[in-house]
């Protein structure tokens, strides 16, 4: 898909679009990298996560879709090359044939990645709907906030347990 150049980006409202709009390519290719990573995974803390987060990561796409309702706006052709990167080196990884322990550490490590990345731009959006007196947009987008910060803190608790299991096994 090509980029927004050619999208009129004139206005705070242009720029608020256009980074919905990433958002909204972001949490796509994060349902297909979570639904991906959840067949991979033994771990069934891990695995219940990476689910639930795809559920979640559905809902978050349908509260963007909403937010474009509101204000009458279409998405910007945007892609979200830094989400599609990190689904891409998953991918890359995972061709190397990693031994089960390592494919669970590869999976941790970039969900806990994407998870920064949707935290900084919800952080920026819901900044935007709040100057912009969206305040519908507000509360839908910090809801999404709040379920990803909720899924960084699942994950690196897991990322913690994980690393030791695999000190131990190194030791052992
Ligand atoms: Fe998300």
């Amino acid at each position: 898909m090509s980029d927004s150049s050619n999208m009129p980006m004139q206005t705070p409202q242009d720029l608020f679009v256009h980074e919905l709009s990433s958002a909204h390519s972001a949490e796509q290719i994060v349902v297909k990298m979570l639904e991906e990573a959840q067949g991979l995974v033994q771990n069934p803390e891990l695995k219940e996560g990476l689910r639930m987060h795809a559920e979640q990561s559905r809902e978050q796409a349908q509260r963007l879709e909403q937010i474009f309702q509101q204000l009458g706006a279409e998405p910007h052709p945007v892609q979200c090359h830094s989400a599609q990167g990190l689904h891409q080196e998953l991918q890359d990884a995972l061709q190397a044939q990693p031994a089960p322990e390592v494919v669970e550490g590869l999976v941790v490590a970039g969900t806990c990645k994407t998870e920064h990345l949707e935290i900084a731009a919800y952080t920026g959006l819901v900044e935007k709907a709040q100057a912009m007196g969206q305040t519908e947009a507000v509360q839908l987008l910090q809801q999404s906030l709040q379920e990803e910060q909720q899924m960084l803190q699942r994950v690196e608790q897991i990322s913690q347990q994980l690393t030791q299991q695999m000190a131990g096994m190194q030791s052992a």
